[in-house]
């Protein structure tokens, strides 16, 4: 199985492609949002393609996310394991905010954030997320073309005085902080 056989929504394999290029072998990564895994697959896949046997940190509530009205934790476990990445991925069933507080600052190569799209949540995402990631490394987050978040991805970088690049795949948009 590969992971364009899992349903989801991903737009962001350059942005990925970055992500696995600039890793280093053990190394860690947070992606907040893998759903399914369509995304989580991708990554570790490129990662095992290139030899660097980095661990993903897949962060998501796991609990009724459209069509599914329960809990696909188990789902995302099948396919990880289908896939043969089960040992490069870490689920962790934890809301973003909370789930950063579990790294130390400085401690991940990168951070990907594909959860909810809304002002609050995008913008208390950053904060949490922005200085987990070292100093070299990627802050980045799929939805850029989304109102709520470009307002909260702008006024953040704008704040702090931070440059913001975006990846454009498609009629998709995503954005990336580098550290
Ligand atoms: C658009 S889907 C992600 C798609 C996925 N990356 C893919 O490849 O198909 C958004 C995911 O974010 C998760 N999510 C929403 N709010 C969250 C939160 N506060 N903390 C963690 N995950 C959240 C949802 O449960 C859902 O699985």
């Amino acid at each position: 199985m590969t992971y364009d056989e899992i349903p989801g929504w991903f737009d962001f394999s350059g942005a990925y492609d970055e992500i696995a290029q600039l890793v280093l072998p053990g190394e860690k990564i947070v992606e907040v949002g893998p759903y399914l895994g369509r995304s989580t697959v991708y990554l570790a896949t490129k990662l095992r393609e290139l030899e660097k046997w980095a661990t993903i940190y897949a962060i998501d509530l796991f609990d009724g996310y459209d069509p599914f009205q329960g809990s696909f934790y188990d789902q995302l476990l099948q396919n990880l394991s289908q896939c043969k990445v089960l040992g490069m991925v870490v689920p962790i069933k934890m809301d973003s905010q909370k789930a950063a507080g579990l790294f130390k600052d400085g401690e991940l190569a990168a951070v990907w954030l594909d959860s909810d799209k809304s002002y609050k949540h995008v913008q208390e995402s950053l904060i949490s997320w922005h200085r987990k990631v070292k100093k070299g490394g990627i802050l980045g987050g799929f939805g850029l073309s989304e109102p709520e978040v470009e307002r909260a991805v702008e006024e953040f970088t704008s704040a702090l005085k931070l440059r913001l690049e975006v990846r454009q795949e498609g009629t998709w948009q995503s954005w990336i902080i580098p550290r």
